[in-house]
Formats: C-alpha cells, structure tokens, sequence
C-alpha cells in the first residue's frame, strides 16, 4: 500500500483532495494542480464552489487566470463529501479560531472529519494543515480514523503539516516555501513526505506529528512575543519623546543577533493573535503557564486602545473632543497590501472611537465595502481620498500601510495624522505617531 501510493505520487497519477478552500486550501489546490495532478476541493460554502466552477478569485492576490488554468487541468470543487472516496489524500485546511472564552474551537476540524469518517477507505492519507496545540493529530484524528477498522500505518496514513503562507508577499509562493511534514508512524512519514514533495520544492521532515503541530506554533509565538515587545518599546519610547521606527532602523544596521520587528496597532489576521493561545491552553494541561505568551498578549491586546487614547489627547491638545470628531481610518485590513480583515485591530479602533462618539469612517483600497465579520459591523463603504475629503476629518488615522495610498498627497491635505506604521519619517506638528 506505502509503495504503490508512493509511486502515484511520484507519478503524478494520484488525485489530491483539499477540504476547506480559504486563504489556505485554495493556493494549496491550485499548485497541486499546477504540479500535474488531478484535483478535488471539498467546502461548505456553495459560493467558493460556484466561484471555482466559473473561474473567479475570491482572494484578492490569488488571479482569476490561475483557477482557470487550474479548472482547465482537472480541478474541480464540490460540497458534496462523498466523493472523497475518488481522491487518495485529504489534506485538511479548516479554521482554527479561539471561542469566546478564549479555548481552542476545533470544532470545524472534528465535525469534518466525523462527515467523511463513513467514506474513508484503505489507501487514504490525511493530512491536517491547520495550525492547532500539539496533540491534536494523534488525539482528535487517529481514533476517528481507526474508528473505521483501518491500521494507521498500514491502510490509511496520518500526517500534520503545517501552512506558512505570508499573504500579499510577492517573495514568496506556495511551491518555494519549505513544508515541514510530521507522520504519525514511520510509515506515514514516509507517505507525506512523497505527498509534499510532489508538489513543494522542499520538504522537512521531523519525527512525529506533535513536532510539526510544535514548530508552526513556535514560529508564530515568536512573532507574536516580538511584536509584543516591540509594542511595549514603543510607547516606553513614546514617553520619552523617542521615535521608536527610528530606533528600530538604527539597530537593524547590526548584521548579527538583531531582528527587527515593527510596531504597529495591535495583532490581526487568522493566525498570530489566535495561535499562540492554543499552546496556552495545552501548556495547563501539564501544569504549566506560558508567560511570555500571555504577557505578550496583553501588550498586544491593549494597542488598539493606546492608539485610541493617543488620538483624543491629539484632538485634546488641538481644543477638539473625540466625541463628535470626524475621524478617517485608514486600511481596515489587517496588514498591507491584502483584503483580509479578520481580527483587524482598525476595526476594534474604529468600535471604540464610535463608542466615544466620533464619527468614523474608512478608506481601504482593497476593501471596497464593509465585509459581514462575527464581531462587530459597520455599514459602510470604502471612501475615495480626494483632496476635498481628506481635508473634511479632523484626524486620518493611519492603521494599514497600503502601498496604494498616496502618503505624501495624503499628507498634503490631512488637518492631523495619527499615524501607527511609522510611514512619516518628518517631525511635523501635524503627524502624531502612535
Ligand atoms: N491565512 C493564513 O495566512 C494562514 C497561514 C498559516 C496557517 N493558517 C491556518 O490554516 C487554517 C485555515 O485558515 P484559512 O486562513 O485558510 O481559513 P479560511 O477561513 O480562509 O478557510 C477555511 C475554509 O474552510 C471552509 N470550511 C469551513 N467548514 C468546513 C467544513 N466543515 N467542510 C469543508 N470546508 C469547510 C470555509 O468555508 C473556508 O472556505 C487555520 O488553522 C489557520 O490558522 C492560515
């Protein structure tokens, strides 16, 4: 069974099913198409079908043109999950969020699996790629997998790798970044690692599932605690009457032992504010507290309303009150250059200006309207930045550092900018930096 799905692999001849096609699943399936194989997407959400049937991107820097050409070598999409019995692999890309409590929700993952545990088959590998607490593969899917009679390890395979995409950077696509590839068995190991490589310029295998679930985790704990401490320079900085971005270029002309991360308002995105927490959450589990990551944390949660408070004392210094002050965010997604708005510390921004009373709006290139999120919705529409409309906001806050804006027209015609990306490198008395 290893041998002949090895071969299909190396082949080209096995069908390679991806279920769940957001922001990860959908690159995932177009490059395995590129690489020559047949394949299957699997997701609930009829519209991203639709979308895939007829060609169209719903991810801003995924092309139309590359699903096309995809269609055009035999990826298909569909909702209906019993025709996972025709691919050969599962490769699992499923939300991960946090509930309200803050605890791992890896209910998606589950109920997924339990809907295709009846169509599960000899020769099927599965592959999970969400980011989760180590344990999750040998814990929630290898008794749902030998729930169905099959040995692990010998009719059916079971692997964890985790994505790494950086959404909106052009240096890097799904086929060059390297894939870390953990199996449950030796065996399975051996099965991802010819699923992978297929596919992906370089594989690295380490030895069990719960390191590849570890070494995701680890990789954006350390983003997450770095932006927390940077965060916390910022505003110790801030009081001092420091600038902090130009701090952070000083130090990064050392060539050894600095990196730099960059300050900014808060965490967004599925991943950095969220993934931590799973290891959190398991770390009590044995007895332990993962200091660093909730310190980091705190830091972290508190910056939107540093922000907030930095611009009622602008608004202050200038006789304004925020209660009635026109305020323009701008960028609501959560870093630059993309369309991704989840967990966006502009939108927390601009839920509590509205809480104050200002009257907010936004102006984002690359989301045209509002888009319907779990936590909070505004209805409104991207506005244009016209030299007339810039000038009418008592503040522009500046949150996401598009490289659509015009920062210098911006500039220009803003009566105050409270800008939270270091863009402005002058002292001007009407830039504040936050
Ligand atoms: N977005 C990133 O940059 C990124 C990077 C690395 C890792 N991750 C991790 O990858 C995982 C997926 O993230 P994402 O950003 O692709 O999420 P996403 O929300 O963009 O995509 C998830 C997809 O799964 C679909 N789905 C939900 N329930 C389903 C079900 N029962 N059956 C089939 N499809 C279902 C949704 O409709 C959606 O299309 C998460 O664990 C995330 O932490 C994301």
């Amino acid at each position: 069974m290893k041998k002949s799905l090895i071969s299909r692999f190396k082949n080209k001849d096995a069908v390679v099913g991806i279920v769940g096609l957001g922001y990860v699943g959908l690159p995932l399936a177009i490059r395995y198409a590129e690489a020559g194989f047949k394949v299957l997407g699997f997701d609930i959400d009829e519209s991203k079908i639709e979308s895939i049937a007829t060609s169209q991107s719903y991810i801003e820097h995924i092309p139309s043109s590359k699903i096309e050409l995809s269609v055009k070598n035999g990826f298909e999409a569909t909702t209906d999950f019993s025709q996972v019995v025709e691919a050969d692999t599962l490769i699992f890309c499923l939300p991960t969020p946090l509930n309200k409590y803050r605890e791992p929700d890896l209910s998606f993952v589950t109920d997924t699996i339990d809907e295709i545990v009846p169509y599960l088959r000899k020769g099927h590998i599965l592959s999970l790629e969400s980011t989760t607490y180590p344990g999750t593969t040998e814990e929630l899917l290898l008794p749902r997998a030998e729930s169905t009679g099959l040995k692990v390890g010998e009719d059916i395979f079971l692997v964890y790798s985790p994505e790494r995409e950086d959404p909106g950077n052009p240096n890097f696509e799904t086929r060059t970044i390297p894939k870390i590839v953990g199996g449950y068995t030796e065996a399975c190991l051996e099965v991802g690692t010819a699923l992978y490589e297929s596919a992906i310029d370089q594989v690295v295998p380490v030895s069990s599932t719960k390191a590849a679930e570890m070494t995701k985790l680890l990789e954006n704990i350390h983003r997450a605690v770095n932006i927390g401490l940077v965060n916390e320079m910022k505003i110790v900085a801030d009081r001092m009457g420091i600038d902090i971005h130009e701090v952070i270029r000083a130090a990064s002309t050392k060539p050894f032992g600095f990196t730099p991360f960059y300050p900014g308002p808060g965490l967004g995105g599925h991943c950095i504010p969220i993934d931590p927490f799973y290891l959190t959450w398991k770390a009590r589990e044995y007895g332990l507290n993962t200091r660093f990551i909730e310190l980091a944390g705190e830091v972290n949660i508190n910056m939107p309303r540093w922000v907030v408070i930095k611009t009622m004392d602008s608004l202050n210094e200038l006789g304004k009150s925020i209660n009635g002050a026109k305020i323009l965010v701008l960028g609501i997604a959560y870093k630059k250059n993309v369309d991704d708005v989840r967990e966006s510390p502009a939108i927390e921004m601009m839920n509590l200006l509205q809480e104050k009373g200002a009257e907010v709006h936004y102006s984002d290139p690359h989301v045209p309207v509002f888009p319907r999120i779990r936590k909070y919705y505004f209805d409104l529409s991207s506005v244009e930045l016209t030299a007339e409309v810039l000038s009418h906001y008592d503040v522009l806050l500046l949150a996401t550092d598009h490289d659509k804006f015009d920062f210098d027209f911006i500039q220009k015609h803003a009566e105050l900018i409270v800008d939270t990306r270091g863009v402005y490198t002058t002292t001007m008395e009407k830039i504040i930096k936050a």
